[in-house]
């Protein structure tokens, strides 16, 4: 038994954590590659001294529907496997930056970017935890075969998880012959384990939460910092001490997160929407967060026309990508914006908005379709 499963076992002992069959098979998996790790470090001393080289794990890629525990065992495990340096990041901020890292080798060199990237990343980390895997555009797709390759026989271990098995990657994807090397190089060096039981804890823990709450004031701030202690497990007394986050936004630019934790992000509807903000920073919201707590959102007037399209524009990305939405509003959806320019168009907005507080928005998985 590893650290990975005593933890996930005290847990379970201390009813934070209900007992899962498919998870209880995901921490076996962890723990074999945290035991290897193990052993490979100790090997690794060995073979520094005799020249002869270990055989590292690849690791472990859990994939299933939305809520199953994927990311907090993969938490678990990064947090419990004892190695330095290890890193974890979502997938899709991994790419912005293996994309950029490309760019900068290629203005340097006129060879094959792909190594020198690779190498670079596998001296930062020999643990690397990706979230939410998925593969959605053809740039991405091309070039990860070569860079996996390159990661893990630099004796890098990953563990990712992903709403799909691997088999489903890139589905339909143009040019999916490139990708499919990646996808045999994931089934030879990963254990693949399905997490895919029957309970989605985050729709439990969300069941009988307001999606919406009107009006904006104490009582629905309260709610609104109880559903992300809930989805957080966060301790409510620690409330001062919930981590910032700046994420990337496409075109080079930052957008700040008050409050980011476990793909959750917590906003107010001023700073996401009452300043210049467009669609590249709401998709990069979309992305990055499974679940978005918005705090008063007000009636808009016809002069607030700028903000309403933004909030338009922000739904859309919310929606598109599946993400959940908690807010505390002023009003209904439906009588936000009811007259103004675009006020028309918002009453998609609105549809949307109802949609999205649905049972069945709510047990769909994070990510565009
Ligand atoms: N066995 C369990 N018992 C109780 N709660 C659990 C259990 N497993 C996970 N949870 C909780 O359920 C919520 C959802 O889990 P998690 O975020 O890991 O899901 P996920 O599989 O990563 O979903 P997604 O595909 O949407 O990213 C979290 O708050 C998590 O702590
Ligand atoms: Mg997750």
């Amino acid at each position: 038994m590893s650290a990975v499963s005593s933890r996930y076992q005290a847990l379970v002992a201390a009813g934070e954590l209900r007992p899962d069959e498919d998870q209880k098979h995901g921490v076996e998996a962890l723990d074999r590659l945290a035991r290897s790790l193990a052993k490979a470090g100790r090997a690794g001393l060995w073979a520094k001294l005799t020249g002869k080289t270990s055989a590292v794990p690849g690791g472990v890629y859990m994939w299933g529907g939305v809520g199953r525990g994927k990311s907090m065992l993969m938490d678990l495990a990064f947090e419990t496997i004892d190695v330095a340096p290890k890193r974890r990041v979502h997938f899709h901020e991994f790419m912005l930056e293996v994309h950029q890292r490309l760019r900068a080798e290629r203005q340097g060199q006129t060879g094959d970017p792909i190594p020198a990237v690779a190498q670079a990343i596998a001296a930062e980390a020999k643990l690397l935890c990706f979230d939410e895997m998925v593969i959605n555009n053809s740039a991405d797709a091309m070039i990860l075969s070569r860079l996996f390759s390159h990661i893990l026989a630099a004796g890098v271990s990953v563990v990712t998880t992903s709403n799909r098995p691997p088999r489903d990657l890139y589905k339909d994807g143009l040019n999916r012959e490139l990708f499919l090397p990646f996808i045999d190089l994931i089934e030879q060096e990963l254990e693949v384990v399905p997490l895919n039981g029957p309970t989605d804890y985050r729709l439990e823990r969300l069941g009988g939460m307001p999606t919406w709450d009107v009006p904006n004031g104490p009582v629905a701030t309260v709610a609104l910092r109880d559903a992300f202690f809930r989805l957080t497990d966060y301790p409510p007394e620690d409330s001062a001490h919930v981590p910032s986050e700046d994420i990337p936004v496409q075109g080079g630019r930052i957008l700040h997160v008050p409050k980011s934790l476990k793909g959750v992000a917590v906003f107010s509807f001023k700073r996401l929407c009452g300043e210049a903000r467009g669609a590249p920073d709401y998709l990069a919201v979309a992305r990055r967060f499974h679940t978005v707590i918005i705090v008063g959102i007000p009636r808009l007037s016809p002069e607030k026309r700028d903000e309403a399209a933004r909030f338009v524009t922000l739904i859309d990305a919310l929606y598109e990508h599946k993400v959940k939405l908690l807010a505390s509003a002023d009003a209904a959806p439906a009588e936000l914006y009811t007259q103004g320019s675009g006020a028309f168009e918002f009453e998609r907005t609105v549809s949307r908005l109802e949609e999205m507080r649905s049972a069945d928005y709510l047990a769909e998985g994070h990510g565009a379709a």
